[in-house]
């Protein structure tokens, strides 16, 4: 399973990319205001995430019908060539994700809760369709459940649409998405480095380097 980091912070996304430990990254709007903060051009922001990442990035529209996304989805696919189009998924999106997929643009179809969302994504030929889990279980509703109902679906008509785990919140998340097959998990930089952890794990060390500790000088060099 690919992991990639959602954000846009570029301090975590470098820390990230130069320990190997992601294959992407996907931004939303809030996000990226966020990494601007009030005075930086997203733009900008963006180029430099397509810089720092040798993968796929996604840059997500802020229009509302579709003759704005596709416009707004071309200047963002100009800024790098691993820029992936986000567009949200309503009827709007789903005519932007078809137009953009006949240019060669590859989409991720955002804000999906639904198996039957998650079916028309994939008719329109999205790239990567993103599953909101924590958002669902936030309001009550299994959210790892849609996420086996969406690879179900996928593997009954040999979609290719690739499904993207995303609003991830625990380490456990990731877990469930890469049991049920999914092919990406978008996480926070808080839950990459959770995933790294366990307390056995640094007892053990802290065991093995005592011991050695315990040598004298002259053979503890190796
Ligand atoms: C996905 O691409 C979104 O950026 C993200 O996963 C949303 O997560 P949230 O529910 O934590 O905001």
């Amino acid at each position: 399973m690919k992991i990639f980091l959602d954000t846009a912070d570029l301090a975590e996304i470098r820390r990230a990319a130069e320990a190997g430990l992601i294959d992407g990254i996907t931004t939303n709007p809030s996000l990226l205001a966020k990494a601007a903060g009030g005075e930086g051009d997203p733009r900008d922001i963006l180029a430099e995430i397509c810089r720092a990442v040798d993968g796929p990035i996604s840059a997500e529209v802020v229009a509302t019908d579709t003759a704005e996304m596709v416009r707004e989805g071309r200047k963002l696919a100009e800024i790098a060539d691993n820029v992936v189009v986000k567009v949200p998924l309503v009827e709007a999106g789903l005519r932007a994700c078809r137009q953009f997929r006949s240019e060669g643009i590859k989409v991720n179809v955002t804000l999906c809760f639904s198996p039957t969302q998650a079916l028309l994504a994939a008719k329109a030929g999205a790239t990567y369709i993103s599953p909101f889990v924590g958002r669902l279980d936030d309001i009550g509703s299994g959210g790892m459940e849609l996420i086996a109902q969406i690879v179900q679906i996928y593997e009954n008509y040999d979609f290719t649409t690739e499904v993207l785990v995303a609003s991830v919140r625990s380490p456990q998340h990731v877990a469930d998405a890469a049991l049920l097959g999914a092919d990406v998990a978008t996480i926070p930089p808080k839950v990459l480095y959770q995933l790294l952890q366990h307390p056995l794990t640094d007892r053990g060390l802290d065991a093995f380097l005592s011991d050695w500790a315990k040598l004298p000088e002259s053979q503890r060099a190796i």
